[in-house]
Parts: C-alpha cells; structure tokens; sequence
C-alpha cells in the first residue's frame, strides 16, 4: 500500500567560510542570542514537518558537539564531505535506512539563518505534487554584465535569470543518484544543478528576499535585523 511521501531535511554545514575572516568557521558565529547555526536548524524545527534533520559536519569540528541541539531528537550527524555537494550526499546516506525514495529531501544551507516557516511551507505546496521538484529563488533587479579581466562582454537578460536559495526540494532516490553522478563536478554547487546535469528541469519558487547566505562580515548585522523583525512580527 502506498502512504505519503515523509520529509527529511539536509543541512550541509562543513564548510570553513574564509571570505567571513574570522576565528571559526561561519556557520558558529555569535547571531542574535545563538550561533548561526543554530538560528538554522531552529528555523527548520519551528516548521514541525520534518522526520530528521541531517547535518553534515567535519571531522576536524570542534563546536558542534559543544551545542545542545546536535543531541536533538530530530537531529542526526553525517560525516562533512570535500565539496558541498559531497557533504549533501553523505547527508542523505545517513538517513539511508528511514528515507523511502520517493520521499522529500529539503536542502538547506546552514548558513541562511533567516529561513521562514512561510518559506518552507509555500515551497512545500506548491511543490507537493510536481514529478521533479524544486528550489527557492529570487528574480534579479540589477542589471547583470558578463564580465572578463574587469570588462564587459555583453549585458544579460535578467527577465530569465534568478538567483538560487535554499532550501532545495527533490525526491530523495532521484537526489541521491544525481549527486552521485555529478560526484567530482565543479560546476554542481547546488542541488539543482545535478538534476539538470541529468535532463531534469527543476521548478522555481519565489522566496523571500531575508533568507540570506552569511558570507562576509557585513551579513551578520543584516541577519540579525531580518530575525529581530520576525519575532516582532509573531509577537504583534
Ligand atoms: O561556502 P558556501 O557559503 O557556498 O557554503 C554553503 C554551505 O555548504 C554552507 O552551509 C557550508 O557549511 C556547506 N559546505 C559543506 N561542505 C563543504 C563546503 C561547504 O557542507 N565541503
């Protein structure tokens, strides 16, 4: 008898973050009263859709054993990887014996600490039934320049290019073998470009603009604005 597809979630987090030029890597920067991940995965518990939450950590990584949430009930570790793509897969072998697959992965960067339950339950709906999946993005308001030695080439036609977010949505069985076969692969840095490598023509949903990547120093400050105003916003 066939039941419905459960939902499990994938956050890669083994990345060092040079371009933040701090102490430790990114993602346990102080944010708002917590680390930076944990901001993350409170994001993604708060939405109470998910069977596990899967981490992928380093092997050289110091502080996650340090927090009270890596020993969370819904929350598994797995072996951080080379490439992000890498720790992603590991991601999902360690949920290997619980996911079926036809169930749903979201893909979550632990560095987007401003992910709304909003945001995780509209890609979820509008994707539910869609034979591929999807990611979050953003449309693009900048005029974009192909650039070369600092000239440009040519301008781009922003009416079809958006910027990718996360979380990325797929079936598990179907992420699972584009990954693998994308293993190596530079340019796969994001779930949805293994799948396009396979001849799939993942969807898009429009995200919010908050959910933001901390990258350089400067993000930091913006991120916690951006969560100081939701909570205003669950608290009016
Ligand atoms: O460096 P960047 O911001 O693009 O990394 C995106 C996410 O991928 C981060 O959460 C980072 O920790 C993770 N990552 C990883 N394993 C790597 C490289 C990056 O889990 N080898």
């Amino acid at each position: 008898m066939s039941h419905s597809p459960k939902f499990w979630a994938v956050v890669p987090a083994a990345g060092v973050g040079k371009r933040m030029n701090a102490d430790r890597p990114k993602q346990y920067l102080p944010l708002a009263g917590k680390t930076v991940i944990e901001q993350t995965l409170t994001s993604l518990l708060r939405a109470e859709v998910f069977s596990a939450i899967s981490v992928a950590i380093s092997a050289e990584d110091p502080y996650w054993p340090e927090l009270a949430i890596a020993k969370h009930s819904q929350v598994v570790t797995a072996p951080g990887g080379r490439e992000r793509a890498d720790s992603v897969l590991s991601g999902l072998m360690v949920l290997g014996g619980q996911a079926e697959e036809r169930d749903w992965v979201l893909v979550h960067d632990a560095a987007r600490p401003c992910l709304t339950s909003h945001d995780i339950h509209r890609l979820i709906n509008t994707l539910m039934d869609d034979p591929v999946g999807g990611i979050l993005a953003l449309p693009s308001h900048d005029t974009l320049k192909d650039v070369q030695s600092q000239t440009i080439f040519g301008t781009l036609d922003r009416s079809h290019v958006w910027r990718a977010l996360t979380p990325q949505m797929f079936r598990y069985g179907m992420l699972r073998a584009a990954l693998q076969a994308a293993a190596g692969n530079p340019a796969v840095t994001d779930e949805a470009s293994a799948l396009e490598l396979q001849g799939w023509q993942p969807k898009i949903v429009e995200g919010r603009p908050d959910n933001i990547k901390i990258t350089r120093p400067e993000d930091l400050p913006l991120a916690q604005f951006y969560l100081q105003q939701a909570q205003w916003g669950e608290q009016a």
